[in-house]
């Protein structure tokens, strides 16, 4: 921290998410080993390195007893992490329930659940009473931690209802939310039963951010349609309190990827997995194991894809990287059998006694490992069903400078808007598109390669998570400072 008369001249920035950036796993009664967590918002967050911040949320872990909760909040503080804690009756009804059972699918346009996930709807309010709960419980450790000036940002959808209980507490506090789903057409979102309460806690804030106009836009109609109030240009007023609402597109810390690259052991491994698939083609997958992430769609074109092109069978080879996640959640349970039964028919049906075309990993790789794996492929697949961004497509063409392979993009994520020109873009749920796309991104010539690489590598190297951050800062500081002009006149 830079430091003027003893205090840091770096604004001070409490940023609270359901996840903290590390993850906690108990080795003893009061000693714990931390892991940097999985998941787009994480890898967007550690690149932000101009403020004083301090992270507030779960560690992903249940600690039942006041010396487990001890040693971790102290092993946390050194990280600059503040943990939340949960018991697991309300993860359960909050984190596996109403958010990952319910405002996740919706957001990403797979409904509300029915015929075998009712009986998650019969549960309805208790799991809503329960995420109200949770968000007044992280509402509880911002306040303990506030001091007057903060800046308190606060991500996704977990914590839609954090802006107005902090509010309640404080109404001076400036306060930002920033979603990193898709906001839906208010046409989905009127189906929730608790739809007007989520989206009035959300106008509670300053400043509401979306990754793309769309998703702004969105929450705007469904502001005007289901609450009756008036959508301007800036957001969305409600009895003259105007509540900022705009776009602020996420992106990377390529120059993290880019460093990495360099180093001798990145170096060695990219060595070595260019020796190990020596003459094939690699192409890449890089996803979360989730229903969004169109895992077992992406799979089913590239086994049309060997159906249709034998000449091609020995010739490519697909890595899938699929990190477990939610493991709790019985859709999720359900979409690992099934991903795992599609694998194995493949490998059977097109597999040699030496080589198969598809790797298929239920396990995260570290950074290093990752980013010599990006180095090394000719053809990324990033095809979501919908995506808020997509931070593998960037972080996949920050590792392409020299070879310049090709990223087909779901025109279902967030990041086809910025990335759309560059990337061969597909409909995942046409799988006989996605075949054929994979045939033209294995066959392009280098031109091509060379200025559809070139067009992304210059958006991620220029809109960097710093600049995001900055960006979301600065105009929550304005917005607070334009409504007080707009009162005191
Ligand atoms: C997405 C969400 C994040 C979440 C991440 C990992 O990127 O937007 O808020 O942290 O997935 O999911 P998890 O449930 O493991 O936190």
């Amino acid at each position: 921290c830079e430091k003027q008369n003893g205090q840091s001249s770096k604004q001070r920035l409490l940023v609270v998410a359901n996840r903290l950036p590390v993850s906690a796993v108990r080795k003893g009664e009061d000693s714990w080993q931390l892991e940097i967590s999985v998941g787009g918002l994480v890898s967007a967050l550690l690149g932000v390195k101009e403020f004083d911040a301090r992270w507030i949320g779960w560690a992903g872990v249940n600690v039942p007893d006041e010396i487990g909760q001890k040693a971790l909040t102290k092993a946390l503080a050194e990280k600059r992490c503040i943990p939340v804690f949960l018991d697991e009756e309300i993860v359960h009804q909050y984190y596996n329930g109403y958010c990952n059972n319910i405002l996740w699918p919706l957001f990403h346009y797979l409904g509300l659940p029915q015929e075998d996930r009712l009986a998650t709807t019969r549960s309805f309010q208790s799991q809503f009473d329960a995420y109200k709960k949770a968000n007044q419980m992280f509402a509880d450790v911002v306040n303990q931690h506030y001091q007057e000036g903060d800046v308190v940002w606060c991500h996704d959808y977990h914590l839609m209802f954090l802006p107005k209980c902090l509010k309640e507490y404080n109404n001076k506090m400036k306060v930002g939310w920033f979603l990193h789903t898709p906001f839906p057409s208010s046409e989905i979102h009127r189906t929730l039963p608790s739809r007007s309460e989520l989206l009035r806690s959300v106008l509670a804030a300053d400043l509401v951010g979306f990754h793309t106009y769309d998703y702004a836009r969105h929450f705007v109609s469904a502001c005007t349609r289901i609450l009756g109030l008036e959508g301007t240009p800036e957001g969305v007023e409600d009895q003259g309190k105007l509540t900022r609402v705009a776009a602020f597109p996420i992106g990377i810390d390529s120059d993290r990827f880019i460093r990495a690259l360099e180093l001798p052991q990145v170096q060695e491994d990219i060595k070595e997995l260019k020796a190990r698939f020596a003459g094939r083609k690699v192409m890449l997958g890089v996803d979360r194991l989730d229903m969004i992430k169109g895992i077992p769609q992406k799979i089913l074109a590239f086994e049309k894809f060997l159906e249709e092109n034998p000449d091609w069978r020995d010739k490519v080879v697909l890595l899938q990287i699929a990190v477990p996640t939610r493991t709790d959640v019985p859709d999720y349970q359900r979409l690992t059998s099934q991903v795992h039964e599609i694998v194995g028919r493949i490998n059977g049906r097109f597999g040699t006694l030496t080589a198969v075309p598809l790797h298929h990993l239920d396990r995260s790789l570290d950074f290093h490992a990752l980013c010599a794996l990006y180095a090394v492929t000719d053809v990324a697949l990033v095809t979501s069903l919908r995506d808020g961004m997509n931070l593998v497509s960037y972080e996949f063409v920050a590792c392409q400078a020299s070879k310049k392979g090709v990223l087909i993009l779901s025109e279902f994520a967030g990041a086809a808007q910025s990335l759309g020109a560059g990337a061969v873009l597909v409909n995942p749920w046409n799988i006989t598109e996605v075949a054929a796309s994979i045939g033209y991104a294995l066959n392009m010539l280098a031109d091509e390669r060379e200025k559809r690489h070139q067009h992304n590598f210059m958006h991620v190297t220029t809109h960097t998570s710093q600049e995001w951050a900055a960006t979301f800062v600065s105009e929550l500081n304005d917005t607070i400072v334009e409504a007080q002009l707009r009162t005191s006149k």
